[in-house]
């Protein structure tokens, strides 16, 4: 899914109340909600667990959503047919666990990276392919790769838990893709409200993520668009 100049609003199910996902994820439908972020955690990557493919999968066969699986997970390869199989659409790694592959210390013997490879994956499984990066990864890292995946995720706080302060910083890397790379959709995720939206959209991100300010809103409705709008 290449970038479209619209404005996609991805609620992180995260912050939602997961007793109920059908209900919530069907409300969000309601309010005009783009996509629904899943955010799969392994504890071993992020120190936490949220959730994975079995919990996907019932929510795919309960609603028509586009399901946005962002992989906070150490061994993404190991992950990709179950997402497929589970109904995700899209699949976005880390960078981060790839990077401390012995492959990137001795290239020579590693034609192929494994990021490469990963991404060739996906694409067999005909998912869209996204790139996350941690705050304090640099994008001039996975740069070669942009012209190859379909989303940016800018992270702006550190992967693993919903409802933590934003860091500003982070925002910064949004200019910086945005002018190199026209066709990427460049998605923001991390304790986002309707100013930092306003920021990022300006700077030049078309999919924001937003867990806490969505689900504690009085009113979702509203919130999804004043998103949208900012
Ligand atoms: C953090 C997750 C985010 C988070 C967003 O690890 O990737 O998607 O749940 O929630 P808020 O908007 O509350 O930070
Ligand atoms: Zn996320």
């Amino acid at each position: 899914m290449k970038h479209t100049s619209n404005i996609l609003i991805a609620p992180s199910m995260l912050a939602s109340d997961l007793s109920e996902l059908e209900l919530e994820a069907k409300k969000l439908d309601k309010y005009g909600a783009d996509w629904l972020h899943m955010d799969v955690m392994d504890g071993h990557f992020v120190p936490n667990i949220s959730f994975g493919a079995p919990v996907i999968k019932s929510l795919s066969d309960k609603v028509d959503a586009y399901l946005d699986c962002h992989m906070m997970v150490s061994n993404p390869e190991q992950w990709v047919e179950q997402i497929y199989d589970a109904g995700g659409d899209n699949f976005t790694f880390h960078i981060e666990p790839l990077m401390y592959r012995p492959e990137y210390r001795f290239p020579e013997n590693n034609p192929q990276s494994s990021t490469q490879s990963l991404i060739d994956k996906i694409r067999s499984y005909e998912m869209d392919v996204g790139i996350a990066l941690s705050p304090k990864t640099d994008p001039k890292i996975i740069e070669e790769y942009i012209p190859l995946i379909d989303t940016v995720l800018v992270m702006t706080v550190e992967p693993g838990f919903s409802g933590q302060k934003l860091i500003p910083e982070c925002l910064d890397k949004i200019p910086y893709l945005r002018d190199k790379f026209p066709e990427v959709n460049i998605q923001v995720d991390g304790g986002l409200n309707k100013d930092h939206a306003k920021t990022a959209i300006e700077n030049g991100a078309n999919i924001i993520v937003a867990g806490s300010h969505i689900f504690n809103s009085e009113n979702m409705n509203k919130t999804i668009r004043e998103l949208r709008h900012s």
